[in-house]
């Protein structure tokens, strides 16, 4: 029998469609509470055939750990940066993922992210919740200049509802998207100091990598307009911590909103925790409803094909679909 080894919370805490085509497999099911560290994921490598995986580290010595059983790597989500991709295709385990599926939904939270920071939304929350009708000034968003870094699908959403806001848009793309730039009014900047000059906010949506990762510095905050509010609900690596951290402190930025950090969950003492005008959810930009039954369908489906010995919807490495264990 195939043995599939579950680790995402979302999958497994939300209602829908995806327990019952899990189940469909006839496979035996682990669960685990993730996103894993990689000790766990070498305590539990060796005995599975597939990983339904969320942001476990799946690294080089996991997978050496994890052979020879090891056959199929269906990532819950689009974010591969803790897989190490190379080692799986050397390996030749396919490993496939769920793009066009939350797409919406974590674009949402970037805009829910922003209007709480442009309205003092959660400190006046906190003020009234301790009996303080205290009320603060708050800016409003149309008419200013957002940059987009990374328009791919969430960048692209965000695009679309920052022109309903009534905002001017720039962006940043390593493959510029000429048609929907057009029709959306995004002024292309020729590269990230430019963005970052023009840009009253800012909203990250690439992938990380090692080129982007650190992205947010001292040193790029130096080019950003004072007061700049930064919006990152893609890797929370894409910004240096203590950098950011210091700039909040100083001043320099006016505000953070981040769904994602570099440690999560973050110690007692991680800076953005204190730090003024630093707002922290835990990552929960795709987690609604809707797109985690999407998500999680989507996710199963690919396992079910591979553990067939067919193509996922989507995979990101050529590595070869085994043959059938179900
Ligand atoms: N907060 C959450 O819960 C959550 C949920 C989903 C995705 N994410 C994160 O959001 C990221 C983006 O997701 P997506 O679905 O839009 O991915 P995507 O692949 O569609 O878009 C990423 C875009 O970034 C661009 N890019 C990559 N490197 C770049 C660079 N150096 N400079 C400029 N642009 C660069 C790519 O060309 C691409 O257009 C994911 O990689 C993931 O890390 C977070």
């Amino acid at each position: 029998m195939a043995k599939i080894l579950l680790t995402t919370t979302s999958y497994q805490d939300t209602p829908g469609p995806h327990h019952a085509l899990l189940e469909s497999t006839g496979a035996e099911i682990v669960r685990e509470r993730g996103p894993l560290p990689e000790e766990r994921m070498l305590e539990l490598a060796g005995d599975f055939d597939a990983f339904l995986c969320g942001d476990d580290a799946i690294t080089r010595a996991v997978l050496e750990k994890a052979q020879p059983r090891l056959k199929i790597l269906a990532k819950y989500g689009i974010g591969v940066d803790k897989i190490d991709v190379a080692a799986a295709t050397e390996m030749g385990i396919p490993l496939s993922f769920c793009p066009g599926v939350n797409h919406t939904t974590v674009a949402e939270h970037s805009f829910a992210l922003m209007l709480a920071l442009f309205r003092h939304l959660v400190d006046e929350v906190n003020f009234v919740n301790e009996g303080n009708w205290k009320r603060l000034t708050g800016h409003e968003v149309m008419g200013k200049t957002i940059g987009i870094v990374g328009l791919g699908r969430i960048g692209k959403e965000v695009a679309i509802r920052a022109k309903a806001f009534g905002m001017k848009i720039v962006g940043y793309d390593l493959y510029w998207p000429t048609e929907f730039a057009e029709e959306y009014g995004i002024e292309k900047a020729d590269g990230l100091t430019q963005l970052f000059g023009k840009s009253d906010v800012i909203s990250l949506h690439t992938n990380l990598t090692e080129e982007t990762r650190d992205m947010i510095s001292t040193a790029s905050i130096a080019n950003m307009k004072d007061g700049v509010i930064i919006l990152n609900c893609a890797r929370g690596e894409l910004v240096n911590t203590a950098d950011i951290a210091a700039a909040l402190e100083s001043g320099k930025v006016g505000g953070y909103g981040t769904d994602v950090l570099d440690e999560e969950p973050p110690p007692a003492d991680h800076p953005l925790l204190k730090a003024p005008r630093c707002i922290v959810t835990p990552h929960i930009g795709s987690r609604t409803y809707e797109s985690v039954e999407r998500q999680a369908v989507m996710a199963t489906q690919n396992l079910i094909n591979m553990l067939k010995g067919e193509k996922p919807l989507a995979q990101v490495n050529d590595a070869p679909i085994p043959t059938a264990i179900i």
